[in-house]
């Protein structure tokens, strides 16, 4: 080192350290859960609503706060993708500004879907350098994957979570009892993550959801099967979250299905929900490993078998080559210069490729064009 470099180094660690709580009934005049220990009593609180759950479930969330004589400010937030917008998130910003809360002690409460939360814990992280958070899922996207990690954000220039932090809650409160009134179709939506979690990592929650899918999505998961069936995608989504939380590893399982959906769903907002996107990415990224000998012609079967039998309808339209390419494409420059897309090796494995070609890509949209026109012929004339 020459004589004139002065040079300090700072290097400090962090333990990243937070609870995510099955708590049925949270809004139960007595259920005191939300109350950590350690916070203040009573006091104040930012509280951000979906509408719809506003409308639905407000009543009861707005007594408990009463009951436990907290002064709260419910900020109503607009649900739907398109409002995981610069604007909400800076509204939202207006709002909390407005009401002042404790750095340390009051954190901010968001009740409601992904959108939600990821828009209210980038407000959290940015909000005086960050102000701490908890989060309340209420559809099945965000229980098991939207909430559950640190990562929040905001769709921004026409791309997905192009603007985000990585911000870890204080806690998550899991309270089933919120599906009962999640529409079908957006349960269903939630029922894609579970897929993707099961053939990537999974297999005996495959095979759960083969038994006792369809039973457990008309019970809203309230049925014991559905609650087993949420506890291993949940306790799995976190195994492989947590040592990767601030994705040093650019090679992640759970991006499977998370590659060609990128571009489909910016530009198919009014159409595609996030887990549909995701589930169309798992169908061709399957057929593309199968198509390699990777994945035997019967686990294929057995996917797309799952799919129908659990009732989720794809619009494949959407799929054409040339964007979904663009994706690949999009998704390398985030992936720091590899493709890196997982694909399965058999229900429950998987490996990352990183030379997946045009061509190739075009064969899988097709042969998946074909099974999907195959499986809706009537029976005789196939
Ligand atoms: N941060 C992450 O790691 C992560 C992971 C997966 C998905 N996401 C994000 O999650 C978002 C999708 O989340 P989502 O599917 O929950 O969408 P969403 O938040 O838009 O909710 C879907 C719909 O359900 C309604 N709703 C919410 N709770 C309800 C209830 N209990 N009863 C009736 N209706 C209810 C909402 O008002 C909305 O209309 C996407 O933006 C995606 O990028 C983030």
């Amino acid at each position: 080192m020459n004589g004139d470099t002065v040079r300090w180094q700072v290097r400090e660690q962090r333990p990243i350290t937070y609870d995510v709580i099955k708590a049925k009934h949270l809004f139960h005049p007595d259920n005191r859960a939300l109350l950590l220990p350690g916070l203040r009593e009573g006091g104040r609180r930012f509280v951000v609503l979906d509408d719809h759950v506003a409308l639905l479930h407000g009543e009861a969330i707005r007594a408990w706060f009463t009951h436990h004589e907290i002064d709260a400010r419910i900020a109503i937030f607009p649900s739907g993708e398109e409002h995981k917008t610069f604007d909400s998130y800076q509204e939202l910003l207006h709002e909390l500004d407005a009401f002042p809360i404790h750095r340390r002690d009051e954190p901010i409460i968001a009740i409601g879907g992904g959108v939600l939360t990821d828009v209210v814990g980038f407000a959290a992280a940015s909000y005086r350098r960050s102000v701490p958070h908890i989060k309340v899922p209420t559809t099945l996207m965000g229980y098991v994957d939207a909430s559950i990690g640190i990562k929040v954000g905001i769709n921004f220039n026409g791309h997905k979570n192009r603007l985000g932090s990585f911000e870890p809650p204080l806690a998550v409160f899991l309270d089933k009892t919120f599906l009962r009134t999640v529409p079908r179709r957006h349960l269903l939506n939630g029922v894609c993550e579970i897929i993707k979690l099961a053939i990537i990592r999974d297999a005996a929650l495959f095979e759960q959801l083969e038994a006792d899918g369809v039973r457990s999505i008309t019970a809203f998961f309230a049925n014991k099967a559905g609650d087993a069936i949420l506890d291993r995608a949940v306790g799995g989504m976190l195994e492989e979250l947590t040592p990767n939380l601030y994705e040093d590893t650019l090679e992640r399982k759970v991006d499977f299905g998370h590659t060609f959906s990128y571009g489909l769903e910016a530009r198919h907002q009014h159409r595609l929900l996030h887990g549909e996107a995701v589930l169309l990415d798992i169908l061709v990224s399957s057929g593309l490993a199968q198509q390699r000998g990777l994945l035997a012609e019967h686990e294929l079967t057995r996917i797309f078998s799952l799919v129908e039998c659990l009732g989720i309808e794809l619009d494949t339209t959407v799929l054409d080559v040339d964007s979904i390419w663009q994706s690949l494409l999009e998704r390398i420059e985030h992936r720091n210069g590899k493709q890196r897309v997982p694909v399965p090796t058999g229900l429950g494995q998987c490996v990352f490729l990183n030379d997946i070609t045009h061509q190739e890509l075009e064969i899988a949209v097709l042969a998946l064009h074909a099974r999907m026109t195959a499986s809706h012929e009537p029976a005789l004339e196939r």
